[in-house]
């Protein structure tokens, strides 16, 4: 159903490791850059494209941040936003987290969910995105009384207007947090059953190293059973091992991040062969030092093996950028050409949820921007 991607015939064009890490490599990397002087940000950013990792809540902007806080009397550890971005040095998953979570703390009231979402949606669309599947964290809320009617009614009601005011289509996806308990995770799969018709799938997030996901199998088989799609981060921060369960414990349709597959030649191969769609986010690997730079990150190697590679931004406002400053960052790091952005865009209108009619729509739209 979702495992036919188009990744896999780029691999005749761009050889696996081209232009990674030989100095041929390298040279091959510039010739591609002067090949591709065409690629403008503009043009980048004008792809039709979907976006299929994006936490609402990481789309917090400090400027917003500071609005919310001081309508709602919530008082922040910083003192301006010049201070809070400063903040953003992260070491590793979970000293971002922390700081995450801390600018949650300023959502209280359905107002406040809408203003969140519905500026994500003014973002990504002047970024080309015509579809996005937006996670969002109900437990980041519920823990801190807030209701959940409360997220998801603000979330739900920007979504139609991003439909009816921008024409972006959109999907939400609930994540449960792994660093909290299984059962805590079956008491927000109940909460969320009467606001199923807004959700269409489950996700898994938050700290991913000590929390595999085989812990939260009865949840996901739970929200199987609801009809709900599946889908995991695996292969953050997390080894290889993570992505096999995500696959085979909770069976997820999707792998979140999955860049420490190449790891393991094996389940490459069955990325590959599966065409399991993988949401991959270069500037959060790098923010996160997941990878020590862009130059580094091993996104145009997995696309030239084969693997259905998607581009997307997981948390924009604390990472440097939204889905296009990525595809920026590819280009400028690694040399990704057009056919490479063809791809990855194909790729992510593939591996949405959308309908079959739906795809095919917005792939001749795709189709259409690269043949004019
Ligand atoms: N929650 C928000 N961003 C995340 C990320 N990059 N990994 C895991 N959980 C997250
Ligand atoms: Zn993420």
């Amino acid at each position: 159903m979702l495992r036919r991607c188009l990744a896999g015939g780029l691999a005749l064009v761009y050889p696996a490791d081209e232009g990674a890490y030989s100095e041929e490599g390298e040279r091959s990397v510039w010739l591609m850059r002067l090949r591709d002087a065409a690629l403008t940000d503009e043009l980048l950013r004008e792809i039709p494209k979907a976006e299929l990792h994006i936490h609402i809540e990481g789309s917090l902007e400090p400027q917003m941040m500071f609005e919310i806080a001081a309508r709602n009397g919530v008082r922040l550890r910083y003192g301006s936003v010049r201070e809070v971005r400063e903040a953003y040095d992260f070491a590793d998953l979970q000293t971002f987290l922390d700081l995450y979570y801390e600018g949650t703390r300023v959502l209280l009231h359905e107002r406040d969910f809408y203003e969140l979402t519905f500026a994500y949606l003014q973002k990504a669309t002047s970024q080309g995105v015509r579809h996005a599947e937006i996670f969002f964290d109900p437990q980041a809320h519920t823990d801190r009384g807030v209701a959940f009617e409360t997220a998801i009614t603000g979330i739900h009601r920007a979504l139609l207007d991003g439909q009816r005011r921008l024409g972006v289509s959109s999907h939400l996806i609930l994540c449960f947090l792994r660093h909290l308990s299984a059962d805590e995770a079956a008491e927000t799969m109940r909460r969320a059953l009467p606001y199923k018709g807004q959700i269409v799938g489950v996700g898994l997030d938050s700290s991913e190293v000590g929390h595999p996901p085989e812990g939260f199998k009865a949840v996901f088989e739970e929200a199987a059973r609801h009809g709900f799609h599946r889908v995991a981060h695996a292969g953050e921060e997390g080894p290889p091992e993570y992505i096999r369960q995500a696959l085979d414990e909770l069976g997820a349709e999707r792998i979140d991040h999955g860049v420490r597959c190449v790891e393991d030649p094996g389940l490459v191969r069955r990325l590959r062969d599966e065409q399991v769609p993988l949401t991959v986010c270069p500037l959060s690997n790098v923010r996160l030092r997941v990878f020590p730079s862009v130059e580094e990150h091993p996104v145009k190697r997995m696309l030239g093996e084969g693997l259905c590679v998607t581009v997307n931004s997981d948390d924009p406002a604390y990472f440097g950028g939204y889905v296009a400053d990525n595809y920026c960052a590819v280009r400028d790091g690694l040399g990704f050409a057009r056919e490479d952005f063809r791809a990855v865009a194909e790729n992510s209108f593939r591996a949405s949820f959308l309908g079959e009619g739906e795809k095919k729509e917005l792939l001749e739209v795709l189709a259409s921007y690269f043949e004019t």
